[in-house]
């Protein structure tokens, strides 16, 4: 069945660092690709966007953040204007690492959100609680897409990843059964919204053949930059 992945790049390679994986990893990953019927999308740094859009333009692109008002005084941000002129087509926001160091809040991420899908860019609203609010899973979850909830309703392009932070770059990942049951409080709380859900965290060879069946795609960080594992991934969901 089609899956959605999307490789979150973070700030892991340089500029020069990504170039080069482009030139030299990703032909092949495409190779495998093509067995399949999955979209990849790779999401590098921003400098990296106009070059890697040029290189591959059959390819889906993805900015990790955008800014929340289309132009301004805004320093350092960057527009989702900036973004759609690039053709780009899919944008993460709320991931964990926004949210824990720039303090983003759900206000913050619903109003980039909904910026993107005014301009027919998939957002990819990255949500999933600590360690410490395992127990409080549910209202967590709850929170975070309270603001979503509406946009979603609304438009049919969203995109949500459950990324619980404990299990991101651990090497721990939930167990099926686990998983399963934070997805059917996802899909409960959204209600008959159309979007797709997927599932981000460690996410490995192993557990995308686990975990595929109960997800639409995979948010992947560092085994989509070992080019063998991504492909691992990609053939075994
Ligand atoms: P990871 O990162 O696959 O390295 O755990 C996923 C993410 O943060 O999106």
């Amino acid at each position: 069945m089609k899956k959605l992945l999307i490789a979150n790049w973070k700030m892991q390679l340089t500029h020069n660092e990504a170039c080069t994986w482009l030139e030299t990893e990703l032909p092949s990953v495409l190779e495998t690709l093509s067995h399949t019927e999955h979209e990849l999308v790779i999401c590098p740094s921003y400098t990296m966007l106009p070059y890697a859009t040029s290189l591959y333009e059959d390819l889906a692109w993805g900015a990790q953040d955008c800014g929340f008002e289309e132009k301004g005084s805004y320093t350092g941000d960057i527009s989702v204007l900036s973004l759609k002129d690039l053709g780009i087509t899919y944008t993460l926001v709320g991931h964990s690492e926004r949210r824990h160091y720039h303090a983003e809040s759900d206000e913050l991420i619903s109003l980039k959100a909904s910026l993107l899908l005014k301009h027919t860019i998939h957002p990819v609203v990255c949500i999933g609680e600590t360690l410490g609010q395992i127990h409080t899973r549910r209202s967590i979850i709850q929170e975070q897409l309270a603001q979503i909830l509406p946009l979603y309703h609304e438009h049919d392009r969203g995109i949500i990843a459950y990324e619980p932070v404990w299990a991101i770059g651990t090497g721990i990942v939930p167990s099926h059964e686990e998983l399963a049951d934070v997805l059917s409080i996802i899909r409960e709380i959204m209600g008959n919204a159309t979007y797709l859900l997927l599932y981000g965290g460690s996410v490995q060879e192993t557990q995308a053949k686990l975990l595929s069946p109960l997800v639409d795609g995979f948010l992947i960080g560092a085994s989509s930059l070992r080019s063998e594992e991504l492909k691992k991934i990609i053939l075994s969901c």
